[in-house]
């Protein structure tokens, strides 16, 4: 095979976490460091795509040879990616998207008050079943499911009603898995199969993504 089998494709990922701000000093996010993200836009690179990286605020360093656009909310990501999604082949959603942003962002700091305070959330949109809403026939979709139960039946379901192609599932609960670390567990579950792949560290694992959707590519071909 070829040292460069993803030459003449192009690759979108997304990585890290949203931030959503709640006041001009306080946000709601999650543990997500980039890790898994950054790890697939190096391999996409290295098999020879060309690769744009969108990240949510993290502490890595921008790999080499990747063009790059930061978000902090799901909103701000949802523009980028209506704009961006249409010219990849590769759209690979490894972002920890915030599922829900305050109602109203306050424009002065929410000062101490009684023992209890209540914000209102509201629901970010779905920016992966927009993308499988609108998915063109040369693009393979994948996304991730972080669980903390019922990986493999949420994930099967996420598959489904986001229109991807592929869905690999993590668990926050299983040791040497999902959020921080350098290794992850995943199972790759696609409509025809579900394939559990043994702890691996987060580079190989962005080989192993790609190959697969290589393979995906193959059969809607
Ligand atoms: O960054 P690391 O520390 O290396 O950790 C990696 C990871 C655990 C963040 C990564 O492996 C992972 O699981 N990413 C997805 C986390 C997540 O948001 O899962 P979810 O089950 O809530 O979302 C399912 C899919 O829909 C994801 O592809 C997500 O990007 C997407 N989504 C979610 C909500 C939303 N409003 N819009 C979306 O597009």
């Amino acid at each position: 095979m070829s040292d460069h089998p993803l030459a003449g494709k192009s690759v979108l990922v997304t990585a890290g976490p949203t931030q959503e701000a709640m006041d001009p000093v306080r946000f709601i996010s999650n543990h997500s460091s980039g890790k898994m993200g950054y790890a697939i836009a190096r391999a996409a690179f290295v098999l020879g795509a060309k690769v744009h990286l969108l990240s949510g605020p993290v502490a890595l360093a921008q790999p080499p040879y990747v063009s790059f656009e930061s978000f902090t909310s799901a909103l701000e990501l949802e523009k980028l990616m209506l704009k961006e999604a249409p010219f990849f082949d590769y759209i690979i959603m490894a972002a920890a998207v915030g599922d829900y942003r305050a109602a109203s962002i306050a424009t002065e700091k929410i000062k101490k008050q009684g023992d209890t305070l209540t914000i209102t959330f509201q629901k970010n949109p779905d920016i992966l079943a927009e993308l499988g809403k609108n998915k063109q026939p040369h693009q393979v979709i994948c996304g991730f499911a972080m669980e903390t139960e019922n990986l493999l039946e949420n994930a099967k379901e996420k598959l489904l009603k986001k229109n991807a192609d592929m869905i690999i599932a993590n668990s926050l609960k299983t040791a040497g898995a999902g959020f921080q670390g350098d290794t992850n567990i995943i199972t790759m579950i696609t409509k025809e199969a579900i394939e559990p792949i043994e702890k691996k560290s987060k580079e190989e694992l962005g080989y192993l993504i790609l190959r697969k959707c290589m393979k995906l590519e193959e059969h809607t071909c």
